[in-house]
């Protein structure tokens, strides 16, 4: 016997499951558009091939390593007749390896890095920088075709906290060379001098709203399976 009346969930369960089927195959078609920017795919004997080919859970899709979850953690635009990383490029700030070699890149990628913490080996057109120059790198080496960056420094380590930060933020990495001074809790405003509850609080209380909707189908649609079998 069903231990609660049947039927009961009947007429919202159908809706939730046609909506997460939809949800569930957007997402397995969907490749980031980074992936397919350049033509043709990851060259076979790159570095970015190498380091996916390593690990039996990735997988490379066109210019892209990815890995189960669709997380970008490769990135190959080698000879792609790039002069700029392009405004896809951010969607690539999981990677841990990128290679942009063979590319008329303007000379100065600071700003392109942004939130790329995860960055460990970066290879460039011999003509361009390592972003945040050489003390934002363990190692810079120049080759005849290319120049490296590896081992992104944490600057966050090398200079205290205290010169860098006001007293109630703490810093906080944000790419090669780049840092961010985040507030403590209960402290927000300039230099994090203003105290008490934040706007950003109802920012979260509607996300919340809507994360706890969708868990209401998911405990909806899970019921229904359990009810079946
Ligand atoms: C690239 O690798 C694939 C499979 O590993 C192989 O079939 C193909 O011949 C290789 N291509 C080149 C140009 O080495
Ligand atoms: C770069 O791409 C062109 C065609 O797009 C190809 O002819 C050339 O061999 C490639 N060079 C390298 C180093 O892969
Ligand atoms: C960089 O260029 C050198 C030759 O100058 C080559 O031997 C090396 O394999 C290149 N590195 C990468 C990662 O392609
Ligand atoms: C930075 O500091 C953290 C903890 O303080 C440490 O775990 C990490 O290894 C340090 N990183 C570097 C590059 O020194
Ligand atoms: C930082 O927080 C402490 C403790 O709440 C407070 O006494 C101090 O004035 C704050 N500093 C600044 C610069 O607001």
């Amino acid at each position: 016997m069903f231990p609660c009346g049947p039927g009961s969930l009947s007429i919202p369960v159908p809706w939730a499951a046609a909506l997460l089927l939809a949800l569930g195959v957007e997402r397995a078609l969907a490749i980031p558009e980074i992936c397919i920017q350049c033509p043709g795919s990851v060259q076979n004997l790159s570095k970015v091939a190498l380091y996916c080919k390593q690990t039996p859970e990735l997988m490379l899709h066109a210019r892209c390593c990815l890995n189960q979850k669709g997380t970008i953690l490769g990135l190959d635009l080698q000879n792609c007749s790039l002069k700029d990383p392009g405004l896809n490029f951010p969607q690539a700030h999981t990677a841990i390896i990128i290679d942009l070699q063979a590319n008329p890149l303007k000379h100065d990628l600071s700003d392109t890095f942004h939130g790329f913490t995860q960055l460990q080996t970066l290879i460039l057109p011999q003509d361009v920088n390592c972003p945040g120059g050489i003390n934002a790198w363990n190692t810079v080496t120049l080759y005849t075709d290319n120049q490296t960056c590896l081992g992104q420094r944490n600057l966050c380590n090398s200079t205290r906290d205290a010169e860098i930060c006001p007293e109630n933020g703490s810093c906080v990495p944000d790419g090669p060379g780049l840092l961010l001074c985040v507030c403590a809790d209960g402290f927000h405003g300039y230099k994090c001098m203003r105290q008490g509850s934040f706007p950003l609080l109802m920012f979260f209380g509607i996300l919340g709203s809507a994360t706890l909707s969708i868990s209401i189908l998911l405990w909806g649609t899970q019921r229904r399976k359990a009810k079946a079998s």
